[in-house]
């Protein structure tokens, strides 16, 4: 199972990939995760990264694709995985590819979530995630048990510094001017695979295990 979860920010990927890549024993691996991490965490690389991160830009390729490089060095990731959040770019796209062939591996599918716009932000307005444990809510789609707690690990919520309205803006026009030529880079190759991003949480789940194959159509 080597799928990737593309889609503009907001579209569910990582509410997906989390749950899904739990039911499949694959590793989630999700490059926003990894650079929040190391931003809390004050290592080099979350300083080198914060700046472009809270104002919505994409970090620089070389230290995207060092990232995934080392991460793909893991045992874990053997065994397959979901990719959350890359590639992001054609640079990065071309990179995985080198990187799979030199493992011997390839893509099983790259799953587009498709939302509209008002939807997105609606949702990224709305989230509130969990800095300790990574869950993710919404303050009426998906609140917590009690208000501003995380139901997993109790840590309080808070609402990233990338979902203000303004930032959020620049991160959807940035998908579209950075990502969206990925979704014909992937059509060409027969990879790409579009699943309704709009509906119940459990509704898209089980689209996306068909669309992966994981049941049958
Ligand atoms: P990253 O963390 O990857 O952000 P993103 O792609 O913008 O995606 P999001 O996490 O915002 O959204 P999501 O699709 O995962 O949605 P979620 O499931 O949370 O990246 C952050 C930054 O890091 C980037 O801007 C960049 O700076 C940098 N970066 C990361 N990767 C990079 C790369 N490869 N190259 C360069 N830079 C990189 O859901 C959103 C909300 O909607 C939640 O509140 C959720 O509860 C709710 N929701 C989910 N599903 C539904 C549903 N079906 N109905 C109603 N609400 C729902």
């Amino acid at each position: 199972m080597r799928l990737v979860f593309l889609g503009p920010p907001g579209a569910g990927k990582g509410t997906q990939a989390r749950e899904l890549a739990q039911e499949w024993g694959v590793p989630q691996i999700s490059t926003g995760d990894m650079l929040r991490e190391a931003v809390a965490a004050g290592t080099p690389l979350g300083r080198q990264a914060r700046g472009y991160m809270d104002r919505g830009a994409l970090v620089p390729d070389d230290v995207i694709i060092a990232l995934i490089a080392e991460r793909f060095a893991q045992p874990d990731a053997k065994r397959g995985f979901v990719l959350d959040g890359f590639p992001r770019t054609i640079p990065q796209a071309e990179a995985l590819g080198r990187l799979l062939e030199e493992l011997g591996q390839h893509l099983d599918r790259v799953i587009l979530f498709d939302v509209s716009e008002p939807e997105l932000l609606r949702r990224l307005t709305g989230r509130r995630s969990c800095p300790t444990c990574q869950a993710t809510y919404h303050v009426t789609a998906a609140p917590p048990r009690r208000e501003g707690v995380c139901d997993r690990c109790g840590s309080a919520l808070t609402q990233r510094e990338d979902d203000r309205e303004a930032t959020v803006r620049t991160r959807l026009g940035v998908f579209t001017e950075q990502t969206a030529p990925l979704l014909d880079y992937y059509r060409r190759r027969g990879l790409l695979t579009r699943v309704g991003g709009e509906g119940s949480v459990e509704s898209i789940r089980a689209n996306i295990r068909r669309a992966a194959g994981t049941v049958p159509a």
